[in-house]
């Protein structure tokens, strides 16, 4: 069993490495090489990444693809995905040009409102909080003022801020429930910062409070902290076309596509176990776009995925419908993201994928991304309800596995030859490579 170590972090990058090499692997001089094999040769952008977080030994690689020829509202996009999974950005290109050819896609931004909420424990007579709340509220817009000023420049703020009586759920717990607008930042320390004054002035104020019996005075602030689920944080993106516009490379019949298509989407509707994948094939755009443009996927997962489960039962984020032979596919889903703040000025990387999206606002972004998860479940459920996933998957992966086996350039060209028209397994290239190498 491994020791435990103290002072880690005061330990010097080499001095880590040293330790974890030699706690940790056999062949201590292979991990070595390969952790530093990753470190750029550049050390002021080395630095940089290393000061992201705490005890950096190295980087770990995603890949950053584009999809071109994404149209959104009849602009044109390129868009980039930061992902390790082989067959998505494929098939983002591929969805980009099936409905680019189609009127491509339409969004609009439903609502852009975040949400903090401080959680306190108050034991007393609910009207006197009620009536000291209505007393104290402008104090909480007045106490912030030093926070927000520079935000309500830039048109946002604090929008509300409520009373929330929870103590059905839990004995003498309420809330106060505030409501934001963050403009182009993703806002969480906006939020938060703000949150903190307001608990600090909710104790102060308590205590002067004179109608409050010593008891009712002593307000405990559990915690203040921004919630990630933002229902009213909302963009929905949308294709459609006639029935019989569908008609392309293995979707010969269009009107029983479009029908097999929807039922799709209806099974992922009531079906949980279905849901979670066919949501998982929309986070698979939304997340390669969230990371490359520096947001943060956890919080966006975390939203989207409750909001699937808004209405009591996990079900599908998108829908499709046939109506009077028009295909409409859509999606509404909440997206907290910022394009100012966080990581949008320090990641290099993060500043190309922001350029070449030519500068978008939020809300911009907010469209793109939900378009890259619609193009993403539409290419998985065209394929499903056409080919079948794996064959496309497998091309896709093919090479994965001639990597996996050190296929030379000459080896790989034969092997990808050969499966474009043989159905690609696993055990299928491994022979055929074992053939070639005869
Ligand atoms: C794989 O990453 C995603 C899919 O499973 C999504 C789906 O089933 O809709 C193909």
């Amino acid at each position: 069993m491994t020791k435990a170590v103290s002072g880690f972090s005061k330990l010097t990058k080499e001095e880590k490495i040293n330790w974890i090499v030699e706690t940790h692997f056999s062949n201590t001089i292979e991990a070595k090489n390969i952790i530093k094999q990753y470190w750029n040769d550049d050390a002021t952008l080395q630095k940089l990444h290393d000061e992201f977080i705490e005890n950096t030994i190295t980087n770990f690689y995603l890949p950053l693809g584009v999809a071109p020829n994404f149209t959104i509202n009849g602009k044109n996009y390129t868009i980039p995905f930061a992902v390790e999974e082989s067959s998505v950005v494929a098939a983002a290109s591929k969805a980009a040009k099936f409905w680019g050819n189609r009127g491509g896609f339409k969004t609009t931004i439903i609502n852009t409102e975040k949400i903090g909420q401080v959680h306190f424990i108050y034991k007393g007579d609910k009207q006197k909080l009620e009536q000291f709340f209505n007393e104290v509220k402008p104090k909480f817009f007045s106490e912030t003022e030093s926070i927000t000023k520079n935000m309500q420049k830039r048109g946002g703020g604090i929008l509300d801020i409520k009373l929330s009586d929870k103590t059905v759920d839990l004995e003498n717990y309420y809330q106060l429930h505030a409501t934001f607008e963050t403009k182009d930042s993703m806002g969480a320390n906006f939020i938060n910062s703000c949150l903190e004054q307001f608990a600090k002035t909710l104790k102060e104020e308590a205590l002067n409070f004179t109608s409050f019996t010593e008891e009712e005075k002593n307000i405990t602030v559990v915690m203040s902290i921004l919630s990630n689920y933002v229902p009213n944080c909302l963009v929905r993106a949308e294709v459609s076309c006639k029935v019989e516009d569908l008609a392309e490379k293995h979707i010969e019949n269009p009107q029983e596509f479009a029908e097999k298509f929807v039922q799709a989407v209806r099974i992922a509707e009531i079906e949980p176990y279905r849901a979670v994948t066919h949501n998982k094939g929309i986070m698979n755009g939304i997340d390669a776009v969230v990371i490359a443009t520096g947001n943060d996927f956890r919080a966006v997962e975390a939203g989207v995925h409750a909001y699937a489960s808004k209405d009591g039962k996990y079900s599908s984020l998108s829908h499709a419908k046939i109506e009077n032979g028009i295909f409409t596919f859509w999606m509404e889903i909440p997206l907290a993201l910022g394009t100012v703040g966080g990581l949008t000025s320090l990641h290099p990387l993060v500043k190309v994928a922001l350029e070449m999206l030519e500068k978008p606002s939020a809300q911009e972004l907010m469209q793109i991304v939900a378009v890259a998860g619609l193009a993403q479940n539409f290419a998985a459920l065209r394929s499903l309800t056409t080919t079948g996933i794996q064959q496309g998957h497998m091309k896709m992966h093919l090479m994965n596995i001639l990597n996996q086996f050190n296929a030379t350039e000459e080896e790989r060209k034969q092997v990808v030859k050969h499966f474009e028209r043989n159905t690609v397994t696993h055990s299928a290239v491994v022979d055929y490579l074992a053939e070639i190498r005869k």
